[in-house]
């Protein structure tokens, strides 16, 4: 079965139909820019746009990065605020005529890595976290999801985790890896003796450049990084859309 996955960032808005038996792409992707500013209608526009490029008819999985309750949007710590209350959800599926389930961004990548990735047939809790302009986590039992844990904004220190241990933070701040690490390296301290995962998986652009600060982290926790980098979002947003969904 193919179900069309979409993934909403803050620069990109990418999208292909994928193969939830395989979790494989079977056309090429469409990305389209995050239109600015980014309401809500400008993103449903975009998003619908997408999916009409890629001539697909069909169910659809998003992610978006904020807390999504029946397709409601709930928080907004790194998108435009008028999101918060909107029927992200209902709004798609009216414009494309077909189901449509929306999820975390982070869920939806960790559904990804759970499935067919580096979290695959791990026994026990994965904890996956994506980081980028914000952090963004997963956590899964068993390969089940507990959806939007929103373990980036743990108050730390007194300060909103991701602002200080995101990608945007070592970006803005212009950290040398060194640097990062070691804030890096307080969270995940906090997160490991607050969960107990049994491996954590670690996602989002850096991720591809993990041998610049893995050495300098000290973990009990196995750490791995993310196996399906790129698509994870679009791949496990379509998981997710499909009838024998992952997500409650
Ligand atoms: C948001 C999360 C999101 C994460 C990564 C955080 O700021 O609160 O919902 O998953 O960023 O995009």
């Amino acid at each position: 079965m193919n179900v069309f996955g979409l993934d909403i960032g803050g620069s990109g808005i990418k999208g292909a139909p994928v193969d939830v038996e395989s979790g494989e792409l079977v056309a090429e992707r469409v990305r389209i820019k995050t239109p600015q500013p980014a309401t809500p209608q400008a993103i449903v526009e975009t998003a619908v746009a997408v999916v009409r490029q890629s001539d697909w008819d069909g169910p659809v999985g998003c992610g978006f990065p904020a807390v999504i309750k029946d397709g409601v949007i709930q928080t907004a710590a790194n998108v435009d605020k008028s999101a918060i209350g909107f029927d992200l959800g209902g709004h798609l599926e009216e414009e494309l005529g077909s189901s449509v389930r929306v999820v975390n961004d982070a869920d939806a990548a960790g559904i990804a890595e759970v499935h067919w990735g580096a979290g695959r047939d791990v026994d026990g809790v994965v904890l996956m976290l994506t980081l980028g302009t914000g952090i963004g986590s997963a956590l899964f039992i068993g390969g089940k999801l507990v959806p939007n844990t929103e373990l980036g904004h743990l108050e730390i220190d007194g300060y909103d985790a991701e602002s200080r241990a995101g990608d945007g933070a070592r970006k803005r701040e212009d950290l040398s890896w060194e640097q990062y690490a070691e804030r890096l390296q307080r969270y995940l301290t906090v997160v490991e003796n607050l969960f107990w995962p049994d491996l954590i998986v670690i996602g989002g652009g850096i991720s591809k450049k993990s041998e610049k600060f893995f050495p300098h982290l000290d973990t009990r926790t196995e750490l791995v990084t993310a196996r399906m980098l790129n698509e994870a979002g679009i791949i496990g947003a379509a998981l997710a859309g499909g009838v024998e969904s992952p997500v409650a």
